[in-house]
């Protein structure tokens, strides 16, 4: 059985008991360093997940055949922008189970009391932004990546005379060092740790 959990934004704490469950009962745990160090005493065998997407569909399929009990470990929840999108596609949903997680969008919003209704979820990994689109929206929640984070999005809205908009911009979400700010485009500062950032431009 393959299951594809997910992590929440990364603190045991708020990942659902189901999932848990099934990190306890797996043969093979599969994840992102930072992810694996949450099960440091897990005592199965471990795989590190890395940029190798094919590699890895081929080496579950091995661990299917195997009737191995897999554990793909995915961050916040697995369909959102996750690896579960493209493990649905390649092995279809009947032969996996995907237990959902809280994303970091939702998280974030719950922290803030930023309702979800008429939300535009969206990202900037390995895209390119239509930041027309972004500017024209009233509420918009996006998962960030290097080249587009922060102050990239907040140059953009200026640009587009957006300057009176508010950007909740959520760093290290449910970690330790977590860090919330609520700041005009023009406040914006250059670097952010692992964020994601909720646009409120409702005029
Ligand atoms: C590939 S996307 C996965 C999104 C994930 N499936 C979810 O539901 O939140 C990875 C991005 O999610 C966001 N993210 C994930 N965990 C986070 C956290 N703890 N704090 C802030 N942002 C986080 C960051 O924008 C990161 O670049």
């Amino acid at each position: 059985m393959l299951t594809i959990a997910g992590m929440g934004p990364g603190n045991l704490a708020l990942m659902t008991p189901q999932a848990l469950e099934a990190v306890a009962q797996a043969d093979v745990l599969v994840g992102g360093k930072r992810h694996l160090a949450q099960f440091a005493d897990f005592c199965g065998e471990v795989r590190v997940l890395d940029a190798d997407i094919p590699g890895l569909l081929a080496w579950l399929e091995q661990q299917q055949q195997q009737q191995r009990r897999v554990v793909v470990l995915a961050s916040g929840d697995p369909l959102f922008y996750g690896i579960g999108t493209r493990l649905v596609a390649h092995f279809g949903i009947g032969q996996l189970r995907i237990i959902p997680g809280i994303s970091a969008v939702q998280y974030l919003c719950a922290r803030t009391g930023i309702d979800m209704n008429d939300i535009w979820l969206t990202s900037s990994h390995g895209r390119v932004v239509d930041f027309d689109a972004l500017a024209r929206a009233r509420k918009v929640a996006m998962v960030t990546d290097a080249k587009c984070g922060p102050k990239a999005i907040a140059e953009a809205l200026m640009a587009r005379g957006t300057e009176k908009c508010w950007l909740v911009i959520g760093e290290n979400l449910g970690l330790d060092d977590e860090r919330i700010h609520r700041l005009r485009p023009a406040e914006v500062q250059a670097e952010y740790a692992m964020n994601v950032v909720v646009i409120l431009n409702e005029r």
